[in-house]
């Protein structure tokens, strides 16, 4: 079976200060729980600090993006090791927001899963279509070529997907659980064309819009293994609540 994962992405939130105060709420909430993953995203500023409260503890460190390349000359950009060497064991590729705003294509995003894998990282590999592509009944063939180029001769270890319509991300707007039903189960038929068997103990996850109010629901859905959140994981209460979800 499939063991769920609840995945914390803080995008561009929180000083060192202010992940340490969460961290401080957060651990004594979900001491018990064993049956599900914790994945924690912070920004890169936060690693360090968050790696060192994180020791101990069952919850995993990701980073929200990285470089494809090992060392040298590219001003700003994070190395893969730089992140294996502060212990992350998960690395976030592809978010909407990088392929939006900073022109991330499918192209170098398959450099960089591939780079992560060759470094031990779990890729969580997002896809997700926009408003537009869905209205314009686009939604399955925008998710079969993200899925295709980005991991086009890549294995199936050490990959999670994350599917994330664009329009339900932060908008307070959640695709039904039926919208979500559907995609994923094309995104497993897909895996399956790729991988064959293994396809059935590939992780989905689910973002945009999720809440304590309607994680019960979405992880009802037979192909929804996790969660990927962002809004709703900044707080403690509000991200220990979806950690414990209830099927
Ligand atoms: P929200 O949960 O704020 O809609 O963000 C979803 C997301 O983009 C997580 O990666």
């Amino acid at each position: 079976m499939r063991k769920p994962l609840i995945a914390a992405n803080w995008k561009m939130n929180k000083t060192v200060g202010e992940a340490e105060a969460f961290l401080r709420d957060f651990i004594p909430l979900i001491t018990e729980v064993e049956d599900t993953d914790i994945v924690i995203a912070p920004p890169f500023t936060a690693l360090s600090a968050v790696s060192s409260l994180l020791k101990g503890s069952p919850i995993q460190l990701s980073a929200q993006n990285m470089f494809y390349e090992e060392k040298g000359a590219y001003t700003g950009e994070i190395a893969p090791g730089m992140l294996t060497d502060l212990c992350c064991t998960h690395v976030l590729l592809g978010h909407s927001e990088r392929r939006q705003y900073f022109r991330e294509t499918d192209e170098i995003l398959n450099k960089k899963v591939k780079a992560a894998r060759a470094h031990g990282l779990t890729a969580i590999f997002c896809i997700g279509e926009s408003l537009g592509e869905r209205e314009a009944g686009e939604t399955f063939a925008v998710l079969q070529r993200e899925l295709e180029e980005g991991l086009k001769a890549i294995g199936p270890e050490g990959i999670v997907i994350a599917y994330e319509p664009i329009w339900a991300i932060g908008t307070g707007k959640t695709a039904t659980t039926g919208q979500v039903q559907e995609a994923h189960r094309f995104i497993r038929e897909k895996l399956s064309a790729l991988y064959g068997n293994e396809a059935s103990s590939m992780r989905i996850l689910y973002g945009g819009s999720v809440t304590p109010e309607n994680i019960d629901a979405l992880m009802e859905c037979a192909d929804v293994d996790g969660a990927l959140v962002g809004g709703a994981s900044l707080k403690p209460d509000s991200f220990a609540r979806l950690v414990r979800f209830r099927r």
